[in-house]
């Protein structure tokens, strides 16, 4: 008998959850989790190397929660936990963080993002792939659904399960696939000084959040960055960050028509953003419903995180068993 694949992913809980995660993640999981053993968790211990503010973590953790219950992650289909409810994936952290060279880490583009944005340089950040390869290697997950921004991490992944096995000579842990989607990297709401799009990123402050409404929602997309062709002029459909967004929402054929639209003139980007709106709304509303009922039930959403944690723990034991042994303080 064939075992289903387990799959895994984290997502941090560092801001609120923006579309960039949606398309870039989230709507993989959600896919998934009819075709494997999922297993999806809020990455709160990497949130602190950025978060540190007790209140803050706790709200935006458990906002991150519901964010993705309310977007269709089954608890019956799928496992969902906070990673620090799994503390074994530091103990393990630190097993592979002693064959893991500091070439590897020195090689990281994320780290050197960050620092470039102004996150302090701390212990933490640097060594977060390392904490994330604990993550995937602790469940033994074979696939991971990730945004393309993520792919370095897997790739350090793998390199450092290799090292694991090599080293003590077993052959635990295997080598983790990156499941990216079909959006690649979804872009911010403004650009760069040079006129370049930008990733969309919590810490880059040009988000759309998922869970936005009503009049925050529309001034997040009414203040999208556009140039200043007049509103008779043909307009470049592909350098617009409205059209590039509204592209992640619509159908092929929407999409042309968009595109003919700016390509004829006389089609101001304030149309475009209200048909941006219009997609905004009618993909999300019925999940921001589901929210709403979801936060007046604190309890059964803590016990779906107590059951998913025990669930990974325990698969966790398994493991640690196996890689105590093979260091030899087993
Ligand atoms: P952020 O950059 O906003 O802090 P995270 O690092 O927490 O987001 O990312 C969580 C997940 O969402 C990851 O799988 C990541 O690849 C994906 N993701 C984040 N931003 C984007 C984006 N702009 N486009 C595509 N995927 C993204
Ligand atoms: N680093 C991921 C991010 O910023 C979050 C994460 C932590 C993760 N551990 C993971 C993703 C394990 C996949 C698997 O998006």
């Amino acid at each position: 008998m064939s075992e289903k694949k387990r799959i895994l992913s984290g997502i941090q809980s560092s801001g609120a959850l923006h579309i960039g995660n949606y398309f870039g993640a989230i709507k993989q999981y959600i896919e998934l989790q009819d075709e494997g053993d999922g297993l999806y968790f809020i990455a709160n211990y990497h949130s602190i190397t950025s978060v540190q503010d007790k209140d803050k973590l706790r709200k935006l953790t458990q906002n991150a929660v519901l964010d993705l219950l309310a977007l269709g992650l089954d608890p019956e289909k799928a496992t969902l936990f906070r990673q620090t409810d799994v503390p074994q994936v530091t103990e393990l952290a630190w097993i592979l963080g002693c064959v893991t060279t500091k070439g590897l880490l020195d090689r990281a583009t994320s780290y050197k993002d960050k620092i470039q944005r102004g996150l302090t340089p701390n212990v933490g950040l640097y060594t977060y792939p390392v904490l994330m390869a604990a993550d995937i290697l602790l469940p033994r997950a074979d696939l991971v659904p990730v945004g393309k921004d993520q792919q370095q991490h897997l790739e350090m992944t793998r390199d450092i399960a290799g090292y694991f096995n090599e080293t003590y000579n077993v052959d635990l842990f295997p080598l983790p696939e990156a499941k990216l989607n079909e959006y690649k990297i979804v872009i911010g709401t403004s650009k760069n000084e040079d006129g370049s799009f930008q990733k969309m990123s919590k810490s880059y402050n040009n988000t759309i959040d998922i869970f936005s409404e009503g009049k925050a929602l529309k001034k997040a997309v009414m203040s999208i960055q556009t140039d200043s062709t007049p509103l008779e002029e043909p307009k470049n459909p592909e350098k617009c960050i409205v059209y590039n967004l509204y592209s992640l929402f619509s159908t092929k054929d929407e999409q042309t028509e968009m595109a003919e639209n700016y390509r004829a003139g006389n089609y101001g980007y304030g149309t475009a953003k209200k048909e941006l709106l219009q997609k905004i709304n009618d993909l999300f509303e019925p999940s921001r419903e589901k929210r709403k009922l979801l936060c007046n039930d604190p309890d059964f959403i803590e016990d779906i995180l107590q059951s998913g944690a025990k669930r990974v723990r325990e698969l966790g034991a398994e493991t640690m068993d196996i890689v105590r042994m093979a260091v030899g303080i087993g």
